[in-house]
């Protein structure tokens, strides 16, 4: 029972103006089930079952304009529409007093021509292709395009306000357009966006400086896959990407930075590797979330270290709606079902993951 008293990652945390009650996030996950890019009615349940009291939870990654989407049935924040779906799901999270943080984001190059309006090519840094048949030529932003869609992201961040949410989470993870911006594999420009590591920058950093101003920096987080090569946009320096962000995301003091581990390099499959977080960690001010193949053993090890001060879990999450509860009990977890991940089904694979049956393990 000592043990079960002392699991760090089960103690409370204050994050910035919010008192969370454990350290165990709802990791970003895109599920597909918000029809037409309008938030649903299911998706009240889906959160509400992920919500513990003083508990945080990200959205799924949420599209701030109609250039995007670059998948069937995520989710924007971009119309009065969306805005206005978003509110009951919102509510259904604060109802159990949860903490929810929008995930804000454009897809950039991963795309294709059949989810972009008029049919038009994807925008990106680049006109560089992603290698793949899912992915149509991008057309590289002209300098003078690139304040526009900055707007988008701060555009956005007002409606996730609107809506209720609690703050945003910028998503410059995992090959999307800030990510493509971000990494010398993608980024060919010669702009003030591209070549230099501070150019490659700018992009991500103008976005955080506009998102912070239109609702608070105390209220925004930034989401990083430094080390990972999703989508053809890998870095060839990533530990000097990573402090330069760190560093410079200081400088607007956000609330919080969610760093994805370079053990996740490829999708899905963990990886040994020599790379550490640490130093990032030990670079940046507030908050640090860390993600990427956590269980219950070495999330509460991360914060015992203070290697982080949260730990997402995604698709142990995904899984097990109860997952604080299990972590707390050292309860067994529900095996996720990856055939399910993404299909449209508003309860097969989203709501229907058993609960922890607690008369079992009293
Ligand atoms: C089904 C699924 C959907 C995901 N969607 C997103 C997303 O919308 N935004 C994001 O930043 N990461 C997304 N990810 C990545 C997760 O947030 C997380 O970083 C990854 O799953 C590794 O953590 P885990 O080992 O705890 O699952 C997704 C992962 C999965 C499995």
């Amino acid at each position: 029972m000592a043990e079960e008293h002392t699991l760090q990652v089960l103690t409370p945390y204050k994050m910035g103006d919010f008192q969370l009650s454990h350290r165990v996030v709802l990791a970003p996950l895109t599920r597909q089930r918000s029809y037409g890019n309008v938030p649903q009615p299911h998706a009240m349940l889906y959160y509400s079952q992920r919500t513990t009291k003083g508990g945080l939870l990200i959205s799924e990654a949420t599209g701030v304009s109609d250039t995007a989407q670059g998948y069937t049935d995520t989710p924007g924040i971009w119309t009065k529409e969306q805005v206005e779906a978003w509110k009951p799901i919102v509510d259904a999270v604060h109802a159990k007093g949860g903490i929810f943080f929008c995930q804000i984001w454009h897809v950039g190059r991963a795309s294709n021509t059949s989810f972009q309006p008029n049919g038009q090519a994807p925008i990106s840094c680049t006109d560089k292709s992603i290698d793949g048949a899912d992915y149509s030529p991008p057309r590289r932003l002209s300098t003078e395009e690139i304040p526009q869609i900055i707007n988008d992201f701060r555009l956005a961040a007002r409606n996730a306000m609107e809506a209720g949410f609690d703050g945003v989470e910028i998503h410059g993870a995992n090959g999307y357009l800030i990510d493509q911006f971000l990494k010398d594999q993608a980024n060919d420009r010669t702009d003030k966006y591209g070549g230099s590591l501070e150019n490659r920058c700018r992009f991500a950093l103008e976005i955080t400086e506009a998102v912070s101003e239109e609702i608070g920096a105390d209220k925004v987080g930034v989401r990083l896959s430094i080390f990972s090569n999703y989508l053809d946009s890998g870095d060839s320096n990533p530990e000097a990407l990573g402090l330069y962000m760190a560093k410079s995301l200081n400088k607007y003091d956000i609330l919080y930075c969610h760093m994805i581990e370079p053990r996740m390099k490829t999708l899905g499959e963990m990886t040994e590797c020599p790379q550490s977080l640490v130093p990032i960690r030990k670079a940046f001010n507030n908050t640090f979330i860390v993600a990427g193949g956590y269980s219950r053993e070495d999330g509460t090890k991360a914060v015992a270290e203070n290697r982080a001060d949260l730990v997402a879990y995604g698709r142990q999450f995904l899984a097990n709606p109860d997952l604080p509860k299990r972590l707390e009990l050292n309860a067994p977890l529900n095996k996720y079902n990856r055939n399910t991940f993404y299909i449209p089904d508003p309860v097969v694979g989203y709501t229907d993951y058993p609960f922890l049956d607690e008369t079992n393990t009293a």
